[in-house]
Parts: structure tokens; sequence; C-alpha cells
């Protein structure tokens, strides 16, 4: 690799959700035991490093993203100690660890909330965002991202607090230098302890706007990459810089012509997650992909950020639907569309993460009924559904295309009763679909998705032209096929994917595109030759070579 490439550029990111990952103690949630027996999966797979979710200190009304203490771990996924030997031994390894940093909020159980609770006058009342209301009216009409009023009232003392998520999720109030202040600490006592880096959750909402300044068309505007936030992100920054780590920001209502303020050198963070293309997926009903919506978010971050900045490239997280149920076609191209839509994405320019069970093209669950959902967000969602007047199946059928549970129902390592997860019953149902969908049965397949997912890893590590060649997109009208090149002087690649269940058809003549290109990866079982005009079947997926000596 190019000297001035730096490793988080050249590896490949695992997301571990690890409530639902493995189970190593048989009490039905995931664990850090759990990774750690599972790390020679992930040093097999390619992996150069783990994003681990929240696994603090934790009432866990938002699955670990409301956290008690920041510098505990909670019980049920272990202990300091545990996780002392899973950091050793995953860097051992060769693959470094990355910890979710929750700073927006924290539990309405951390102790600097108990505190802030009990009086206007305790010291702690400024970490947290209260102001006057009364019990008709909250301090203004903000509205929450997880629905309902922003603002959670207190009686007692005659005032409400701020949350953009749940009302367990209480604010701090970053403008109070006592917090950044007690936040850094608490940041460098990771860093020291020589993990590798950090996810920024909610990064984009820790500046608020005036509470006297109403929503925009966008309900979140009031707490979205507010003007001024840089000020905060530079004091974070400056802490980053000190150590050899990747920082990667989840930022929501950040635009792709913001991207170089937010990222690369003249930016806060190393990467962020952006929101543009996976946003597209219509969350309410079962829609049809708009491929040329869907490309024109992909390549607007690509060129935006070209030259000037790194894109994280994800298809899939714990809080989306699983990407082969949402944008491929789970019934009838399953395979097919879960390897395009990984060649897709993963040659772009930026670092691939790949959330569990991606790689086995796990699916979305079918929830037979409410009560298997856990979700706080989609359970409020149903409620709400009802008391619009649509019957309990219609709610379901909502429930179930749109709940951020599909993707955090349990890792299917085997067809055994669940999953090889665990041996007792997983706290989240598992997908039925177990018996097909699992690591076992893909991991000796060389057709597999597992397989196709170990060789596009091995691909990017072999060339440099897949890491930081330029990109350059093809036909950025045709409604099926997405067409880019990655280009260095020495080695050129192509990435055709045809994103539909329905032939497409291309002309590629008047494109001014080299030739002799060679098929290097493809999810089809012929060998068929790179041709200027041709038609691709559904969901054909294919990466070319073209060496210039
Ligand atoms: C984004 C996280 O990914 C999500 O799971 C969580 O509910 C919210 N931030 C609040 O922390
Ligand atoms: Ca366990």
């Amino acid at each position: 690799m190019t000297k001035n490439v730096q490793w988080w550029q050249q590896e490949v990111g695992y997301q571990i959700y690890p409530a639902s990952f493995k189970d190593s103690n048989q009490d039905g949630i995931g664990d850090i035991n759990g990774i750690r027996e599972k790390l020679s999966y992930l040093k097999e797979l390619g992996i150069g490093f783990i994003w681990i979710n929240p696994i603090y200190s934790s009432p866990f009304v938002d699955n670990g993203y409301d956290i008690s203490d920041y510098q505990e771990i909670l019980a049920k996924f272990g202990t300091m100690a545990e996780f002392d030997l899973l950091l050793t031994e995953a860097h051992q390894m060769g693959i470094r660890v990355i910890m979710d940093l929750v700073i927006n909020h924290t539990s309405d159980q951390h102790k600097w909330f108990i505190e802030s609770k009990k009086s206007v006058d305790n010291p702690f009342r400024e970490y947290y965002l209260w102001a006057d209301s009364t019990a008709e009216s909250a301090p203004n009409e903000w509205q929450s991202i997880f629905g309902g009023s922003a603002w959670t009232r207190d009686e007692e003392t005659d005032q409400s607090y701020l949350h953009v998520f749940a009302k367990e999720q209480p604010d701090l109030n970053w403008e109070n230098p006592k917090v950044r202040e007690e936040l850094f600490t608490m940041i460098r006592w990771w860093l020291e302890k020589g993990i590798d880096g950090f996810r920024l959750d909610a990064i984009s909402h820790i500046k608020k706007e005036d509470y006297a300044i109403p929503a925009t068309a966008n309900p979140f505007s009031p707490f979205q990459n507010v003007a001024g936030i840089g000020e905060y992100l530079t004091e974070l920054k400056t802490i980053f810089d000190e150590y050899d780590i990747m920082t990667v920001g989840e930022a929501s209502g950040v635009s792709a012509a913001e991207g170089p303020q937010w990222v690369g050198k003249a930016g806060y963070f190393d990467m962020i997650f952006e929101f543009d293309h996976i946003s597209l997926w219509n969350h309410e009903e079962q829609g049809v992909l708009d491929v040329v919506k869907l490309k024109q978010a992909l390549t607007e971050w690509q060129n935006s950020l070209a030259g000037k900045g790194w894109n994280a490239l994800y298809m899939e997280n714990h809080d989306v639907p699983r990407s082969v149920s949402a944008f491929g076609d789970d019934e009838n191209y399953w395979l097919e569309s879960a390897k395009a839509l990984g060649m897709m994405y993963f040659f772009l320019q930026g670092t691939p993460f790949i959330y569990q069970g991606q790689e086995i093209g796990m699916t979305n669950m079918a929830f037979e009924s409410i009560e298997q959902v856990d979700a706080l967000d989609s359970r409020k969602l149903y409620q709400r559904l009802l008391q619009e007047g649509h019957t309990p199946a219609e709610s379901l059928a909502i429930i179930r295309s749109t709940t951020r549970d599909n993707s955090r129902t349990p890792m299917q390592w085997t067809n055994e009763k669940f999953a090889g997860f665990s041996s007792e019953k997983p706290w989240l149902v598992v997908n039925p679909n177990k018996d097909i969908i699992n690591v076992k049965a893909q991991s000796k397949e060389p057709n597999s998705l597992l397989s196709f997912y170990k060789k596009m890893i091995q691909l990017r590590k072999q060339h440099t032209a897949l890491v930081t060649g330029q990109f350059k997109e093809y036909l950025p009208q045709h409604k099926q096929l997405f067409i880019y090149e990655r280009a260095e002087a020495s080695e050129q690649f192509l990435i055709m994917v045809n994103l539909t269940a329905e032939n497409a058809a291309f002309d590629l003549t008047t494109e001014k595109l080299a030739e002799d290109w060679s098929v290097v990866l493809t999810n089809q079982l012929d060998e068929h030759r790179f041709d200027f005009i041709g038609e691709f079947a559904p969901y054909e997926a294919r990466m070319y070579q073209r060496k210039s000596f």
C-alpha cells in the first residue's frame, strides 16, 4: 500500500451488535466472551477492525444507548477484565477495536442526571437542558426523533428537560464547559486503555438552537447540525489528533456539500456515516428502489469528498432493516441481489463496514406479533398506528418492514435450534430461515455470499486502485445499472451492477471507456466477457479489471 494511506483506509470494518452476536454463557444474551470466541471467524473473513455497539452500564431502555456509567461494563455483557482480554486478543490477531461513544445524552439513571433532577440549584442542574414549562405546555414545540414532544416535565421543579431521543435519554448541555471537561476526561481514559477509535453516536445533535426557534420542514432542524457545532467538534478533534485512532461520526442531517467540513484534514472526523442513501428506502411501506436516486446519493458523496476526505461505506447497521430485504429481493433473488448490493457499495471510495449477518445475507424477520418486537421506537409506532385507525394486522405489516429489530435478531451461526447463537432462548426471536441462512453452511460453499465477501475483502487488500483510485461513474441516468470505475495509473477496475429484478440492457459505446477488461468477480456462473453493448440478467454484478503496462 502507498505510504500515505492510513490503516483505517486500507481495512474493512465489521459492526458487532453484542446482544445478538454470540452468547458465551447461555443466558440468551450475546456478550464480550462471545465476541472473543468469534475473533478467528472475523480474522478469516479478513476484517481489520470491529465497531462494538455500546456495552457500558445502562438500564437498556434504548439497548445501551442510554448510558448510566461510561467507565463500567454492563454485567450482562461481561466485565472490564473481559473487555481488556478482548482488546488484547483482538490486537494480537491484528484486529483493531472501535467503541461506540454516546455523548449527546446519558441515561436518566446516570448519576449526573439523578443529581440534576433534584433541584434547580443542584450543581448538576446545568449538565442537562432544563427550561420552564407548565402542566399544559412544554417549553416549545420541538419533537423527539423517537416520537412525541422532545420535553419531559418534572412536576417537582416545575421545569422540563430536553431529550432528542427517549425521555430516558436526557440531552447533555454541551454549552457547559464542565460537561465537556467530564466527557473529555472519560474519552481520554478509554483512549489510554488502547482502543483504536470511536464511532460517535448522534454527534450532529450536540448543539441546539435557541428554544424560541421553531422547526423547519425538517422536524429535527433545531438540533441537527446547528450552526456553531464546529466549536465543540474541534475540541473533540484536538483530543483525537493526539492518538493513532480512527473516528467515524454518525452525522444525520449533514449534506454531501457540507461533507468536506466534517471529514478529512479540514474536518472533524476521519469519516462520517451519512444518511442520504439509507433514507431512500421507504421506511413505511414495501416500496420499489429508485436506482437513479440511490446512485445520485452515493455519487454525490463520492464526488464531494474526492481529494478532500474519506467515506464510510455501509448498507446496514443496527438501526435499519436488512439490505437484502429492503434494497434487494429476498424472495426471488436472495443470493444474487445480496451479492449485487455487496459489490455495489464495497468498491466505492471509502472504508467498507459490514454489519453482522450481512455477509451471510440475513433477511428481515416476519415478526408474528408486536410482543416479539423489542425496539422502543417500533412499539411506540405500533401504538400510534392503532390510534390512527390502522388494524392490528396493518400496523404489524408496517412494523415488519420498518423495525430496526429486523437487524437485531440473533446472528445465524448454524442451523441449530437457536442458530448456534446460544443454547437457551435468546432475548430476541431467531429468524427461522437460519435453517438455510447460516455461517456454517456458507463457510465451505465456494459460491456462497460469505465466500463472495471474503473475495471482495481480498481484492480490496490486493489492489491499491480499489482503495485510493479515482472514482468515475458511467451512465448516471441508467435506471437499473450502477456502473463505476476505480482507476489509478497502473490498474483500473470497472464495477457494473444491475440493481433490479429485470434484465438490463446497456450501451457504453459513447463513454470513452478503455478496452481489454477481464472479469475478476461476478455473481454469475458463466465467464462472460466485457462488451460495450450488452444485457445484464436480474441483479447481475460484474467487476472487471484492466492492466496497463
Ligand atoms: C443512534 C443509534 O444508532 C441508535 O441505535 C440510538 O437509538 C440513537 N442514536 C440514540 O442514541
Ligand atoms: Ca450471555
